[in-house]
């Protein structure tokens, strides 16, 4: 078998700092890919919550809301940009209680605050005129969408049994809206249907069989009024936390070709407000159980084999809004860079961050627009790491992860190296195994701090935090603030890449 890609780039989040040192070989499979995913695998979302929503009693979403962001901003339109293109999932809690303001929908209220009801808000609008903004801007920055629609449209709550939703799915203002869409000429990548509606729900539930049913009214639906298969949106769910017996009820109900990816959720840290989201973060066996939920969507989608296989459809790094005083953070991207990496092994074709912009747990700053330490792991790995993943072994140390990709412009292998340890230097070994177990051709040997040898070929991302304050906003790329950077550049480089705007002037 060829050589799939030959080393040469390495990203490197690190701290720096001298201390005992640990010597790690880090064997890279660079023929054998082990998944592949989605030229465009990173995602942000864009969510429904207005400013009224609150969580342990403050309200981070100020203006952030699907209904109420300023597209006018130019921090966020260049933010966009730079990705070139970025995918955007518009959903959330608050999805399954929009109605669209179009066909027989002639009222079109915004969301009102009410205890009684799902999340404690009324049904919602979305106006036409406002989802023409959205498509101006979204073509303006070159945003490829997938939208989330409302599967509970007409559907009742049990009297029976709290939380489950029952009846059939009416989709007539589903179709009125993309109707619309489509005489306006907007491009939806995908509809997905519903959110967390699965298993036993967040807060409304829908049993399997039905949502089964109903996704295939939907995807009827999309095929009527697309009738070109190049420009058919893909049709995704359900987009809840995995549940092994509900997916596998739901998909066998549906059946083949009708499911285009099966979209799931991860919040593997729990809550916003436990004080040990720091700690999991940072322990390495605490991130590695979140892989049993990739293992079980992996087998379901062997099973039945849709067409754009699993897609992590949201995921934050901690519930209701996000932590406050750590997804803001340098200590962050431990999560979000290792989230990326692992799903990306397990064959997730995208990954959607919740959120692009609102709440805490935001890669764009709420009220600036600023970027958020994540934001540049999410811009880095989008430019750097390719489709193809390939397998990495390194037994040694639990706490430095290890992902490699093929590169995403060049030939060569990206690597990310993530140091989760408190106080060792790791003394790298790097060796590619060009045929499996036999020929093991070392290509390069690293030294102490993640100083490569040998190839003068190899670009190099450090990224450390400021002092060492991984509870602090400020990341340095090689040694310099990222707000002071130009471009994102790399060390010791031979060949240019594409740079960034310096983020100030975003
Ligand atoms: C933006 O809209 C124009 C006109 O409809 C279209 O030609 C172009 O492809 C769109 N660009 C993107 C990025 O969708
Ligand atoms: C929901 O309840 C209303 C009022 O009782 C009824 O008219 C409607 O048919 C019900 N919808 C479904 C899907 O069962
Ligand atoms: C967003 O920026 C403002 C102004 O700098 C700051 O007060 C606020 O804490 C930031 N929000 C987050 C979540 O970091
Ligand atoms: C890993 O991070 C710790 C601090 O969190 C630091 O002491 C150590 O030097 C770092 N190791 C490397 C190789 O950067
Ligand atoms: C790092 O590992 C290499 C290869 O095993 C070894 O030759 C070198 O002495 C080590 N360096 C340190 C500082 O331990």
């Amino acid at each position: 078998m060829d050589l799939k890609c030959i080393f040469s780039l390495a990203i490197l989040i690190s701290q720096i700092s001298l201390s005992s040192t640990q010597n790690v070989n880090v064997v890279i499979q660079g023929a054998t890919p082990i998944a592949e995913t989605d030229d465009n695998f990173v995602c942000a979302t864009l969510d429904w919550w207005p400013t009224e929503k609150c969580n342990y009693n403050q309200c981070p979403w100020g203006k952030a809301g699907i209904l109420n962001l300023d597209l006018k901003k130019k921090g966020l339109i260049n933010a966009i940009k730079a990705f070139n293109p970025l995918r955007i999932k518009i959903g959330g809690s608050l999805q399954d209680q929009v109605v669209y303001g179009v066909g027989g929908v002639k009222n079109c209220p915004n969301f009102m605050k009410n205890e009684d009801s799902l999340f404690g808000f009324s049904q919602g609008c979305l106006p036409m005129e406002r989802w023409d903004e959205l498509n101006n801007f979204f073509n303006q920055t070159g945003v490829k969408v997938t939208f989330g629609l409302n599967a509970l449209l007409k559907r009742n709550r049990s009297e029976i049994e709290k939380g489950l939703w029952v009846g059939d799915w009416q989709s007539q203002n589903a179709g009125d809206f993309m109707k619309y869409t489509i005489s306006k000429g907007y491009k939806v990548d995908s509809y997905e249907f519903g959110n967390q509606l699965s298993g036993a729900g967040m807060g409304a539930s829908v049993e399997a069989e039905q949502y089964g049913k109903d996704i295939v009214v939907l995807k009827n639906l999309v095929k009527e009024l697309h009738p070109d298969p190049k420009t058919q949106p893909k049709v995704l769910g359900p987009s809840g936390y995995y549940d092994e017996k509900w997916f596998n009820s739901f998909l066998e109900v549906s059946g083949h070709d009708v499911v285009d990816g099966v979209t799931h959720h991860i919040y593997n840290l729990g809550p916003g407000d436990d004080p040990n989201v720091i700690a999991k973060i940072q322990d390495p066996s605490y991130l590695n159980q979140v892989s049993q939920t990739y293992k079980g969507v992996l087998n379901i989608v062997n099973k039945f084999k849709p067409q754009s296989r699993a897609w992590v459809s949201e995921s934050g790094e901690a519930l209701h809004g996000g932590a406050k005083d750590l997804s803001p953070t340098f200590a962050d991207g431990f999560w979000y860079l290792d989230q990326l990496g692992m799903a990306s092994t397990y064959n997730q074709k995208v990954f959607c961050r919740q959120t692009l912009i609102g709440g805490n747990y935001a890669l764009l700053n709420t009220t600036t627009s600023i970027p958020n330490p994540d934001y540049y792991d999410a811009l880095l790995w989008h430019r750097l790491m390719g489709s193809t993943v390939l397998a990495v072994t390194q037994e040694s140390n639990p706490n430095l992860r290890v992902y490699a990709h093929c590169a995403k412009k060049k030939p060569g292998i990206s690597i990310i190296f993530i140091n989760l340890s408190k106080d060792s230097l790791f003394n790298v070994t790097l060796s590619n195994y060009e045929h499996q177990g036999r020929n093991l051709r070392s290509t390069d040997v690293v030294k102490p701090n993640f100083e490569f040898r040998g190839s003068k070929d190899r670009e190099e991302y450090h990224l450390a935090a400021l002092a060492g304050n991984i509870l602090g906003q400020i990341v340095l790329l090689n040694d310099v603030p990222m707000f002071q950077q130009k471009h994102l550049t790399f060390r010791r480089w031979s060949q240019s890449l594409s740079m960034l705007p310096h983020p100030s002037i975003l």
